[in-house]
């Protein structure tokens, strides 16, 4: 290669790393670990963390949603597909993280979560080790790890978000919904105060309202646990949300040009521009997930 050529490479690669656009390849780090949770159910957490994945994938980042949330189906419903093993698998020694990973829409990869009656705090070291390393494996083929959880304040979900380098919160206007996202931040900020975290407003008419819904949940922050969140962006309440989901196909790829998938794609490029500041140095996700401090 030409010298100049080589000199033009080097400048890209280090205004993307600037940028904080560079892949994992290039960053000893490894994977963005992104958990998305909220205080109460049925408030757009799937619908986000789904189509936040496609967006990513279509920026060519590879990309691994974890289907965390283990109560209630979840994404499995919401793309119509049915796994034929899950992390329950994983954990009784029959298979590796590898082999339960099925290819979802968009050329995102999907990760099903263990079913409900597993509880993944409380399985046994041998196994944990297991898990550990089988997941810090698949962990370096991608660039982002999305963490789909479920709502409400078990140690499983603690734990995952915790685990994590960022997390979203997501909430919509309703004051049910505005307290409880405010429970999880003060229990997840007791865990964790160094994790970054970020609102997501969902189902507002404009900007401004979720604005207004952020400065009240960033006030609240300040004065009772002392610390400050920030505003990641809004999803409007928007019909083709809804109807994707009875379509079972992710809203992003069925309606791309839909004022969610607009509002969507603007959020999804500020989370890439957004820098990670990883406080430890752990091997995996699951081993920070088994460190954590919620057992109960
Ligand atoms: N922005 C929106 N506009 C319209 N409907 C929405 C929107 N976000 C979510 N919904 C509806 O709310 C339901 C619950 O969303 P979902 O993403 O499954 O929530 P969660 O994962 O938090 O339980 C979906 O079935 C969808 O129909
Ligand atoms: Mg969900």
């Amino acid at each position: 290669m030409a010298e100049d050529q080589l000199e033009q490479l080097r400048q890209m690669r280090s205004l993307e790393r600037r940028n904080g656009l560079e892949s994992a390849q290039d960053r000893q780090g490894g994977a963005r670990r992104l958990s998305v949770t909220s205080g109460k159910g049925g408030v757009g957490k799937s619908s986000f963390a789904l189509n936040t994945a496609i967006i990513l994938a279509d920026m060519k980042r590879r990309i691994l949603l974890i289907d965390a949330d283990t109560n209630l189906a979840n994404l499995d419903i919401m793309l119509g597909i049915s796994p034929r093993s899950n992390l329950s698998d994983v954990i009784t020694g029959g298979k590796f993280m590898r082999d339960i990973v099925i290819s979802g829409p968009g050329g995102i990869d999907i990760l099903p979560g263990a079913s409900g009656d597993v509880e993944m705090v409380r399985l046994e070291t041998e196994v944990q080790r297991r898990l550990v390393d089988s997941f810090s494996e698949l962990e370096r083929e991608y660039d982002f790890v999305i963490i789909d959880t479920g709502a409400g304040l078990t140690a499983s979900v603690i734990n995952y978000v915790t685990s994590s380098d960022e997390v979203v919160v997501v909430t919509n206007p309703e004051p049910t919904a505005f307290s409880d996202a405010y429970t999880m931040i003060k229990v997840i900020s007791a865990y964790n105060p160094a994790l970054r975290v970020r609102l997501l407003v969902n189902g507002v008419k404009s900007r401004e309202e979720a604005i207004n819904v952020y400065e009240g949940m960033n006030l609240v922050a300040q004065n009772y646990i002392n610390r400050s969140i920030d505003y990641l962006g809004h999803l409007p309440t928007d019909n083709c949300v809804a109807v994707a989901v009875t379509r079972q196909s992710p809203f992003v790829l069925e309606f791309p040009k839909c004022a969610a998938s607009i509002a969507l794609r603007m959020t999804a490029r500020k989370l890439l521009l957004g820098q990670i500041d990883r406080t430890s140095k752990e091997r995996s996700l699951f081993s920070r997930f088994f460190k954590g401090k919620a057992d109960k």
